[in-house]
């Protein structure tokens, strides 16, 4: 082991269950950082990367770093393997991708698309990572394991496939539904938060939405991101560039970063709304799993009083239906 004190701009940080899925081929200098400004490197190349990065695992370490340039050729060299490997797990009949697989992928994508790499390889992942997460959402409960996916993904990722499982569900109960539709929803909830940092997270659920408690980061995060991937229209639809766009706006204007009221809002993205509210409300801090039941009927229950008008009715009935017909235990 041995001491570095270069600038934290030096080092990219990566879970360790991205590596461990897709990096076994990779010779990478792995660090741990100790301090803002510390970094201790902990393998040579020559080391066996696998029984390191198990190593680090079992302690509980989830995320290490890379230099920049090991992080750029790993997020970019990699794409094709996680494409390959998604496909076959999606083409499996009789169980969905393991979930850190799609983490995995999640985590190299969101690193891709903010660096405003949206290559054709990057988008390939992002269709697969998409797919698997359909099915996934399709064959799984994820609402009742909670706790067991939020050990195993990132705090963003698990966020994204609960919103993605609430907002499919509430889907179904429309008589438009199908597999389309639900993959433009997933995709825009994988990606709406990228530019996000868990620090953020921490603001946007402290600030109870009050507009003037968000940074500028925060507030236009939502148009931001729907703009870099506007730039990709032939790829991202029309539908999830709007629901990236809209997913913190509010039936009565009270959202950001627009305050548009719910008369411009579409159906699909109120779904989106109402399910990503849903999720936040349900899961935080406080949530137990003991008292998931009770907690998810009265979450659904201020959601129906809450989101009255127009397509935000519809969606917060749809979401009742959900709870009735018993799918959210
Ligand atoms: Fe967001």
């Amino acid at each position: 082991m041995s001491d570095h004190k270069p600038t934290a701009d030096a080092f990219r940080k990566i879970r360790i269950d991205a590596l461990i899925s897709y990096g076994a081929e990779y010779q990478l200098e792995l660090y741990l950082r100790l301090s803002d400004e510390k970094f201790i490197k902990v393998s040579q190349k020559e080391d066996n990367f696998e029984s390191i990065l198990e190593k680090y695992k079992n302690r509980g370490v989830t995320e290490v770093y890379l230099t920049l340039a090991d992080y750029d050729y790993f997020t970019t060299s990699v794409r094709k393997a996680i494409t390959a490997r998604l496909s076959i797990a999606v083409a499996e009949p009789t169980k969905p991708p393991e979930i850190s697989l799609l983490a995995g992928a999640h985590d190299v994508l969101k690193s891709l698309i903010l660096r405003e790499n949206t290559e054709e390889d990057t988008l390939a992942v992002a269709q697969a990572l998409t797919q698997g997460t359909v099915k996934t959402i399709h064959m799984t409960n994820l609402l009742g394991k909670f706790s067991e996916f939020k050990k195993k993904c990132s705090r963003e990722f698990t966020y994204a496939l609960l919103t993605s499982q609430v907002a499919c569900l509430m889907v179904d109960q429309f008589n438009w539904a199908n597999d389309a539709v639900k993959e433009k929803v997933a995709l825009a909830a994988m990606l709406c938060d990228v530019e996000l940092l868990p620090e953020d997270f921490d603001l946007l659920k402290d600030s109870g939405l009050a507009k003037e408690n968000l940074t500028k980061k925060i507030t236009f995060h939502p148009l931001n991101t729907a703009h870099l991937l506007a730039k990709e229209s032939k790829f991202f639809s029309q539908e999830t560039l709007t629901i990236v766009e809209q997913h913190h706006e509010m039936p009565s204007g009270g959202g950001f970063p627009k305050g548009i009221s719910y008369q411009r809002i579409s159906q699909l993205t109120a779904i989106y709304i109402v399910a990503h509210y849903f999720v936040d409300q349900m899961f935080d801090k406080t949530y137990r799993e003991a008292l998931h039941a009770d907690r998810c009927r009265t979450v659904v229950e201020l959601i129906k009083n809450q989101f009255v008008s127009g397509v935000f009715r519809k969606a917060s009935e749809a979401l009742a239906s959900v709870f009735d017909q018993g799918k959210m235990a």
